[in-house]
């Protein structure tokens, strides 16, 4: 396989120095804007040499971002090169575009990275809904805000250094706000049920909160109250009807979900014959990622690509009810769900995930985490 790598950030150096000793896979064009000067690959700022070069079969891309990530991957398909991906924002995006685009050409598309890190999470629910019906997938989904509410919760680090922290190991996006905003779990959790479920989520039916929003005295609140605090995000299928959310959630401290430290991800899928399955690893980094970048590489040369049956749009409804933690303005709504206190904040009673999420766009100044049931 040869292959034209498409950026040198984190993951592209990973999947460089992961192929640099291999006979069967060779990084033999690099296309970035950086300078650097590689023994045995070609750097260039062009992609259409790219693109023109016969002898390159497979483009893998690890750019990030949406343009142009978006033109040079399309017109990879269009050139008939196999294309590999770490990018989760273009797939989730474009994916009723490129998956039926590569099907079309021939070509064999993957992206297991773009999901997990260095957890095969796409390629193991590719598999598993082969044989059964996934219910539900979702979980810890982001290395960078669980690292940073580890941080709160564990070394009662402030908010802001628990970032900074993150954005000097390489787990944070270029713009650490994808991140503490919910995006990048957004994207992960839409990318996530258009592979479980065959259909093509639109996006903007799938709300997202993230953490930017909690302080040290809710983390504080939550540890004497016996709950861990992370970011979660939800796909799920009942009766032909999808929800689909990213949002903060309380744990107890028996749970999976509270145990994962640092930048791990545990990524959850329900099956209706293997019931939960968990996937636990890093979720962020340069190795890890590169890594799945690599194992997609092997799958290819296998010819194994990565298609989902394509069923159409589809627009979650968040009519679901759950009961929230809330820090904010005792409003007229608030006050009328109020269950009880709950030191800094109050908890609600059954309210919708949408009147929820759609109070808190009202709210800026709010933190609210859903209670896990
Ligand atoms: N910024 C992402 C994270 C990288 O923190 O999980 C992996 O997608």
């Amino acid at each position: 396989m040869k292959i034209g790598l498409l950026g040198f950030g984190v993951v592209g150096r990973g999947v460089y120095d992961l192929t640099a000793a291999r006979d069967d896979i060779q990084v033999a064009k690099v296309v970035c804007l950086e300078e650097v000067s590689l023994p045995d690959a070609e750097v260039t700022k062009d992609f259409q040499s790219v693109l023109n070069d016969e002898t390159i079969d497979t483009v893998v891309e690890a750019m990030g971002g949406l343009h142009p990530a978006y033109e040079f991957v399309k017109a990879a398909i269009e050139a008939g090169k196999n294309i590999v991906t770490s990018n989760k924002a273009l797939v989730a995006t474009f994916y009723d575009e490129l998956i039926p685009l590569a099907k079309e050409k021939g070509v064999l598309f993957r992206c297991t990275a773009a999901v997990g890190g260095g957890i095969g999470w796409l390629s193991e629910l590719e598999r598993a809904r082969r044989s059964q019906t996934v219910e539900s997938v979702g979980g810890i989904m982001n290395g960078t805000t669980n690292y940073i509410l580890d941080s709160m919760t564990r070394l009662g680090l402030g908010y802001a250094e628990a970032l900074r922290q993150a954005q000097e190991l390489g787990y944070a996006e270029a713009n650490p706000t994808t991140d503490v905003e919910g995006i990048d779990t957004w994207h992960k959790v839409i990318l996530s049920s258009n592979i479980a479920f065959g259909i093509s989520v639109n996006p903007e039916s799938v709300p997202a909160v993230g953490i930017s929003r909690i302080t040290a005295e809710d983390v504080e609140n939550f540890t004497n109250n016996g709950y861990i605090c992370k970011l979660v995000s939800t796909g799920k299928m009942e009766d032909g009807k999808l929800s689909a959310y990213v949002q903060p959630t309380l744990f107890g401290r028996g749970a999976l979900e509270a145990a994962v430290p640092a930048n791990y991800n545990l990524i959850t899928l329900v099956g209706s014959a293997s019931g939960r399955m968990s996937f636990y690893g890093q979720g962020a980094g340069r190795y890890p990622t590169a890594y799945n970048v690599v194992q997609d590489c092997t799958d290819v040369l296998s010819g194994r690509g990565f298609y989902s049956p394509y069923g159409g749009k589809v627009n979650a409804d968040n009519s679901v009810c759950l009961c929230y933690y809330v820090r904010g303005e005792m409003d007229a709504w608030l006050k009328e769900n109020k269950e009880a206190d709950f030191g800094t904040g109050i908890v609600t009673k059954p309210v919708s995930v949408e009147k929820m999420h759609a109070w808190l766009k009202a709210h800026p100044e709010a933190f609210a985490a859903a209670l896990d049931k």
